[in-house]
């Protein structure tokens, strides 16, 4: 069974809080998404291994710690795991960047993919499937499937808040990916929603509706 890390940094559960505010405008709500994604890049890179190396600083030579392991590679859901893109770079600069475009239809909740375009080495890389929003979890175990299929075997899953429906369905399907959240939330709501939630994490990211 994957394992559920709930990211409870104080400034992280701070800056949800606006995050789940609707009137927080289009612009705030952009940064704090891209402030929450950096900390919680922090989190999910926790356990990236380390090799020593030897650095001469100007007063000796000493031992120093460098990551090592695999590369690591971004997969944001289009469209709002755009949105989170930015943020982790700021911590993981030399990621590269893969996209799925997924939209859920809003009658029956499944999602549809649209696009993908992957890092031509994303097997030998640590995916990271981004997206704000773990609902239902449709979305995110047909990325992470779509990834497994194309040769992908180290994935883990960052999502800013889900529903415990969702955390539930992806450890059932996926449960070697790792999933990492702010919160979890109480429900789904009839329309799929998660209840409190932030309502629709795109449309609040791009400004549409
Ligand atoms: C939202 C969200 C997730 C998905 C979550 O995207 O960003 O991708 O819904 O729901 P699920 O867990 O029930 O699949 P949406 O399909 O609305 O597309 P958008 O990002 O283009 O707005
Ligand atoms: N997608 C969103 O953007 N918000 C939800 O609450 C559920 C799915």
């Amino acid at each position: 069974m994957g394992k559920l890390f709930i990211c409870d940094h104080p400034m992280i559960q701070h800056k949800l809080t606006f995050i789940r505010d609707k009137n927080t405008n289009t612009k705030d709500f952009r940064e704090l998404i891209d402030e929450v994604a950096t900390f919680m890049a922090y989190e999910i890179t926790r356990d990236l291994p380390l090799q020593t190396v030897k650095v001469e600083t100007p007063v000796a030579v000493t031992d120093a710690k460098i990551v090592s392991g695999r590369m690591i590679g971004l997969v944001p859901i289009l469209r709002a795991g755009l949105g989170m893109v930015d943020g982790i770079l700021k911590m993981i600069p030399s990621a590269k960047v893969g996209h799925i475009g997924l939209a859920r239809d809003h009658e029956t909740l499944k999602p549809k993919e649209y696009y993908i375009n992957l890092p031509t080495d994303a097997q030998e890389r640590l995916l990271i499937v981004v997206d704000p929003m773990l609902a239902t979890g449709g979305s995110a175990i047909a990325a992470i499937q779509s990834l497994k299929e194309r040769g992908c075997e180290h994935i883990k899953l960052m999502c800013v808040i889900a529903a415990p429906e969702g955390v539930k369905a992806v450890q059932e399907a996926h449960p070697d990916v790792d999933i990492y959240i702010a919160a979890l939330d109480q429900c789904l709501n009839e329309k799929g929603y998660i209840v409190p939630g932030l309502g629709d994490a795109g449309d609040r990211i791009f400004g549409t509706n």
